[in-house]
């Protein structure tokens, strides 16, 4: 047997990808006017994030290529906040969901046979079921596949009509249904899957609305008119497709989502003792027998450990806990908190707050660009700003870096097992040497030595310590 060339052995591996491969175009362009907004629709957030990335978050994993989001309202301010690993195509005028996803042929044509169609206005579809919706469709013999869900309420969705048969045979809109067919409880999802070359074929044959647009809607229409029997996947969890045209429907995905994380983690070993009142956004992780009190928010990229007890009222933004912390009505963004560390009530961690092991902050503590070393306690009303602190310090009622002279953040750093008196104002730049000790009320504007203990105002040398060992 000849040999092949080569060029043709690619060529057909190229093809054979191509076969198989799945590309995704996800709309984004409209402006939502149900929403009420200066906002687009597609910004709006749930559950921390913009509805576009939970669109994005889903179907990433499912599509080798980036996805291609259509954007047009707004489309400055949505890519801003999409980033990167997305290709945008730009619908100029927004002239319905038909015409919308022509405005992405440029970006997908040629790249895969079959074409996975989302919105971004429906967050709580599952990776899993679109994934299945793929799977039936390259199974299946027809041209498209939807998918639908029979549910009470109808947010405005398009009506799913079947023949005696049981065989879909249209899509639709509830504005132009007739009173029949807007009874009916089928309602379209909006997620297909399309083989490629028949979509961008079908897409130039829609007709025009009375409203003047291009529905996407109409395509399964012109399926079945070409004979074929189009299949709809239906959702078994009508949940999935809790869509968003207002903000009663997005105030139902928000509660739909939250409930879904919550009982993720319940089922993982974290109790929540009133989910109902418990935040946890998507990229949140907690460790194994942690307890979450009511009304606690776990919010970005934030990482619990196990054994710990975050709450009652509690917020906890981008840190990290470690394990065994106990966490009481208090608000930390962008901190870091290691094993065995005691917080609350009424702290407040900035950014850059470092607690290493077994710290403990009483009442009303606020720490910002700091490290507290480890053993080190701050037990009432104190503020830590650019210090470094070693371990076993303690720190008095009412200590207070002067970080700030109107121009420039200093530092104070403090050795180990410093006593702080109570009421200590430390004007930074100063540092404080191991085992020094500042009497109540001390305002310390220049270096203590190792093992000295200062007074007054400004504070003054009064007489060295003796060494314990
Ligand atoms: C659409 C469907 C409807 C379905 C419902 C559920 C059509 C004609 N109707 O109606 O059958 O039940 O979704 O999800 O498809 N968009 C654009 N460009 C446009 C218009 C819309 O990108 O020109 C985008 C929007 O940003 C949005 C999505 O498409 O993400 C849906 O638009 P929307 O106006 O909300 O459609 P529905 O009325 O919900
Ligand atoms: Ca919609």
């Amino acid at each position: 047997m000849a040999e092949e060339d080569p060029q043709v052995g690619v060529e057909r591996e190229l093809l054979k990808e191509i076969s198989m491969s799945v590309a995704s175009i996800i709309l984004a362009a409209g402006q939502g006017t149900r929403m009420r907004s200066k906002l687009p629709k597609v910004l709006h957030t749930l559950l921390g994030k913009p509805l576009v990335w939970h669109a994005l978050r889903v179907v990433k994993p499912l599509v080798q290529q980036p996805p291609v989001l259509v954007v047009g309202y707004g489309a400055d301010a949505v890519k801003e906040a999409v980033g990167k690993d997305v290709t945008f195509a730009l619908q100029k005028e927004q002239l319905g969901t038909g015409h919308a996803v022509a405005a992405a042929k440029q970006q997908v044509a040629g790249k895969a046979e079959t074409i996975l169609v989302t919105f971004a206005d429906m967050p709580l579809l599952r990776r899993e079921t679109l994934q299945k919706l793929i799977d039936v469709h390259q199974a299946g013999e027809s041209p498209v596949t939807m998918t639908s869900f029979i549910g009470d309420e109808a947010r405005g969705f398009g009506r799913v009509v079947r023949n005696e048969k049981g065989h879909v045979i249209a899509i639709v809109e509830q504005a132009d249904a007739t009173p029949e067919q807007l009874a009916i409880r089928e309602y379209n999802v909006s997620a297909y899957c399309f083989d490629a070359d028949w979509l961008w074929d079908s897409l130039t044959q829609i007709p025009i609305s009375p409203k003047g647009e291009y529905y996407l809607t109409d395509v399964v229409g012109l399926a079945v008119e070409s004979g074929y029997a189009v299949e709809s996947m239906v959702l078994e969890d009508p949940t999935d497709g809790i869509g968003l045209n207002n903000r009663v429907h997005l105030a139902q995905a928000e509660k739909v989502m939250r409930q879904r994380i919550n009982e993720k983690w319940m089922l993982a070993g974290v109790t929540l003792v009133s989910p109902e009142t418990t935040v946890i956004e998507a990229d949140v992780q907690i460790g194994q027998d942690t307890v979450i009190l009511p009304n606690t928010f776990l919010r970005g990229e934030t990482i619990i450990g196990e054994d710990c007890q975050i709450g009652p009222d509690t917020t906890v933004i981008r840190s990290k806990v470690g394990n065994n912390v106990k966490i009481l009505a208090s608000y930390l963004e962008h901190a870091r908190v290691a094993d065995g560390v005691t917080i609350g009530p009424y702290c407040h961690l900035r950014k850059n707050a470092i607690l290493e092991e077994g710290v403990h902050l009483g009442n009303y503590a606020e720490v910002k660009d700091s490290i507290l070393g480890p053993g080190s306690k701050m037990g009432h009303f104190s503020y830590i700003g650019n210090a470094r602190i070693g371990k076993n310090v303690n720190i008095g009622a009412g200590t207070i870096t002067c970080n700030y002279d109107g121009k420039n953040k200093n530092t104070t750093e403090i050795g180990d097992d410093v006593f702080i008196g109570s009421d200590t104002m430390l004007v930074a730049p100063v540092k404080i040497g191991d085992r020094s000790i500042t009497g109540a009320g001390a305002v310390v504007t220049r270096d203590v030595p190792s093992d000295t203990l200062v007074m007054g105002v400004p504070a003054k040398e009064k007489r060295k310590m003796e060494k314990s060992d």
